[in-house]
Order: structure tokens, then C-alpha cells, then sequence
């Protein structure tokens, strides 16, 4: 059976399946430890990406569910079976690497076939597989040519095509655009996540791009040393990362260095070093800080804005604007303050009225709810890459 999705034909969907659980995995390489207990519930036809620096052991946890690595501890399973002692090919998951891996001596079909030469699929069923793959990636005028005749795009959608062509419930992708240049990138952004619209299936798709794994998953996991840091949807990782890494990961962040002080209402504040104001200022997150400890408070360069100096009150810092870097719809200005440089991201449609130029005097002001603190201790590492 076949039906028409967006003007695209489709074969029938997946089978189903695709639930993931992993349960305190963990993989040590000698001393290295390159997984520590993930636990993780992955939800049928969702898309989760997985996001963090180098080395941070995202491909390690993909090797362990693939079967081409054995985890040191801990349990995987899929469609509520543990897996561990199930061959790669009998886990019914489809993989994408970064790097394409064709065969090169093989043509585009030859290569889609095959996965279901492994499976020993009859030729009659193979053409008719392969037909589909190549349609839902849209090469099936390419069906009889070599790798090296095809664009860098076009190889990574035979790929795909060879990872979906048995129709597997799971796809695993570790870094599939890493080799396309920014706008192949962004256009095979939009052709995976239509694909797995049309499939149904589970995506685990691995990155260390975060406005990849911002834009195409339904919830993002946030890896940092081995660990999962945060798992959460992707405006809960940009509105309310939970540590200092994941601010510092995920988009861009201003960092203060301050002291928590228990205020006489009962609130922790923060006071900022350097500010000469002495202002205990909120933060959105205090009910989770202790009192009387080191903080770094996290502010979103496009939540800080600039003000006259004139008619300031109390709270906000004045500095000196010491950089404009024009961006197009916006400009960075960097001002240089008694807390810090600070870097405030400005929509030019509303700068219309107000410029600022190197050299002139501001207030520098957020609003207390675009402010979290972090604990100095929390931060283990900084992000590599
Ligand atoms: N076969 C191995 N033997 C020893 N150490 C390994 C092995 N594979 C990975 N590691 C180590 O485990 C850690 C995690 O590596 P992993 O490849 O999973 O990171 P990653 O998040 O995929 O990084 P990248 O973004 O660079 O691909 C690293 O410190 C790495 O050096
Ligand atoms: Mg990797």
C-alpha cells in the first residue's frame, strides 16, 4: 500500500515500535570514562537529539545501542526488550554516520540494496524497497550511478536511504550533515525531519550544532563529560538551562561572578562583584540557590538592553559601549562595565530611535526573570567546542 504525504508517495509507515529505554548506562574505556549512567525513556516516533562538545561520549552511547559497543554497566531496551545480546543487524535499526560510507564500487541501488541483501530480502521485494527509499529521498533518476558522480548531498540522502530502506521503527544518526557545507545543512534539516515525519519512526540523532538540535528535535539531551546534563524541549534548554554548561552550550550567554545573600523577605539575591551599587538583585531561579555562596549569574545577550545614562535608577550598571558588530537584523554591542564587559544583542528595528556608538556612556538593564544563577561549584567543565 502507498499513499500521497505532501505531494510526496510514501511507503507504508514503519512498524511499529521504536520505544527506547536506557537504564544507568555507563561505558568505561580503561580509565576513560566515556558514558556515566544515562538513563533515558525515548518515546516512540520522537526525534531526541543529542547534543554536546567533543569527546563529551555521544558517539560511545550510539555504539552501545547499534550493538558495535558492549556497555560496561547498565541496560538497553527497545520495545521493552534488553538487547545486549542481540546482534547489530537483529536490533532493527537503521544508521546514518558523518561520514557517508558508501561503497564506492557499488551504484546508488546496489548500495541501498544492501541492507536487505543482509536480510536476505528476495530481488522482486528488493526493487520495490530500493524504488521507495530512493523516491522518498528524491534520487530515483540516480539510482545507477557511482558515489564519486553524485554531489556531497546527494551521497549523504543515499545514505539515508540506505538507512530507512528496510524500514526500521529506530533511526540513529551521529552527525549526518558534519560533512555538508551550511546551506546543504540547513535544507537536509528540513528533508530528515520530513522523512521521519513520513516514517514515524524514532529518531536519536547526534550533534554538536546546537541550532540543529534546537530546530529538528522534539526534546534535546544535553551530554557534558560522559553525562546527561539536561534533557528537556529546546525552549526549556534556551529559557531555563539548568547549569552553567548548558547556558554556555546552548546559545550565548553573559556570565557575573556574585555572592548569594539571604535578604530579610526570605529571597536569596545576588550581588554582582564589581558593582558598585551594592544592589541585591533577583534572579528567576532563586528559590533553587543557597545563600551565602559563589555565583555566576547567566544573562542572554538579546535580553539586555541599553538605556540613557540620564534618569537611571538604582539596579543598572553604567558602562562604556566599546564594540558595535553589525549582523544584519541585529548588532552586538559590547559595553565595557564595573561587573564586566557585557554583551547586549540589539534588533536594529529598534534602534530606529536610539543609536549607540563606540564611545558612549549607557545603563545596562535586564529584567530579573531574563537572569539565573549557578552555583560556581556546578560548572565541572567548559564546553570544548
Ligand atoms: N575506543 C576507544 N578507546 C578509548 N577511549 C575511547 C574510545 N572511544 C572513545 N573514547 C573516549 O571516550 C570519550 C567519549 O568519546 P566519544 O567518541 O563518544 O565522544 P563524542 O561525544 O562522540 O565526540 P565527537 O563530538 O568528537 O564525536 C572520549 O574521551 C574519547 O577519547
Ligand atoms: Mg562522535
Amino acid at each position: 500500500m502507498s499513499e500521497v504525504l505532501e505531494g510526496v508517495q510514501v511507503v507504508d509507515q514503519v512498524a511499529t515500535g521504536g520505544e527506547v529505554e536506557l537504564d544507568g548506562l555507563s561505558k568505561k574505556y580503561g580509565t576513560v570514562q566515556a558514558v556515566r549512567e544515562v538513563s533515558l525513556s525515548i518515546r516512540r516516533g520522537e526525534f531526541l537529539a543529542i547534543l554536546g562538545p567533543s569527546g563529551a561520549g555521544k558517539t560511545t552511547l550510539l555504539n552501545m545501542l547499534t550493538g558495535f559497543e558492549k556497555p560496561t554497566s547498565g541496560a538497553i531496551r527497545i520495545d521493552g526488550r534488553d538487547v545486549a545480546r542481540l546482534a547489530p543487524h537483529k536490533r532493527g535499526i537503521g544508521v546514518v554516520f558523518q561520514h557517508y560510507a558508501l561503497f564506492k564500487h557499488m551504484t546508488v541501488a546496489q548500495n541501498v540494496a544492501f541492507p536487505l541483501r543482509m536480510r536476505r530480502m528476495s530481488p522482486r521485494e528488493q526493487r520495490s524497497h530500493i524504488q521507495h527509499a530512493l523516491e522518498l529521498v528524491k534520487l530515483e533518476d540516480f539510482a545507477t550511478r557511482f558515489p564519486d558522480q553524485l554531489s556531497g548531498g546527494q551521497q549523504q540522502r543515499v545514505a539515508l536511504a540506505r538507512a530507512i530502506v528496510f524500514r526500521p521503527p529506530l533511526l540513529l544518526m551521529d552527525e549526518p550533515l558534519g560533512a555538508l557545507d551550511k546551506r546543504l545543512r540547513e535544507h537536509m534539516r528540513v528533508e530528515i525531519k520530513r522523512l521521519q515525519r513520513n516514517l514515524g519512526a524514532t529518531v536519536i540523532y547526534v550533534t554538536h550544532d546546537q541550532g540543529e538540535a534546537l530546530t529538528m528535535a522534539d526534546r534535546v539531551a544535553v551530554m557534558n563529560d560522559g553525562a546527561v546534563e539536561q534533557l528537556g524541549t529546546p525552549d526549556d534548554l534556551y529559557e531555563r538551562p539548568a547549569s552553567a554548561f548548558v547556558a554556555d552550550f546552548v546559545g550565548e550567554t553573559n556570565f557575573f561572578q556574585g555572592r548569594t545573600v539571604l535578604d530579610a523577605d526570605g529571597r536569596v539575591r545576588v550581588v554582582l562583584d564589581g558593582d558598585r551599587t551594592g544592589h541585591r538583585r533577583d534572579v528567576d531561579n532563586a528559590e533553587s540557590l543557597k545563600a551565602d555562596c559563589g555565583v555566576e549569574v547567566g544573562v542572554r545577550p538579546e535580553q539586555v538592553s541599553l538605556l540613557p545614562v540620564e534618569g537611571t535608577d538604582g539596579p543598572d550598571v553604567v558602562g562604556k559601549v566599546c564594540e558595535v558588530l553589525y549582523e544584519g537584523a541585529t548588532a552586538l554591542h559590547v559595553v565595557e562595565t564595573a561587573i564586566g564587559n557585557v554583551n547586549a544583542r540589539l534588533s536594529l528595528k529598534n534602534l530606529r530611535e536610539t543609536r549607540w556608538a563606540v564611545g558612549d556612556q549607557v545603563a545596562v538593564h535586564w529584567d530579573a526573570h531574563a537572569a539565573r544563577g549557578y552555583h560556581v561549584a556546578d560548572r565541572n567543565s567548559s564546553p570544548s567546542s
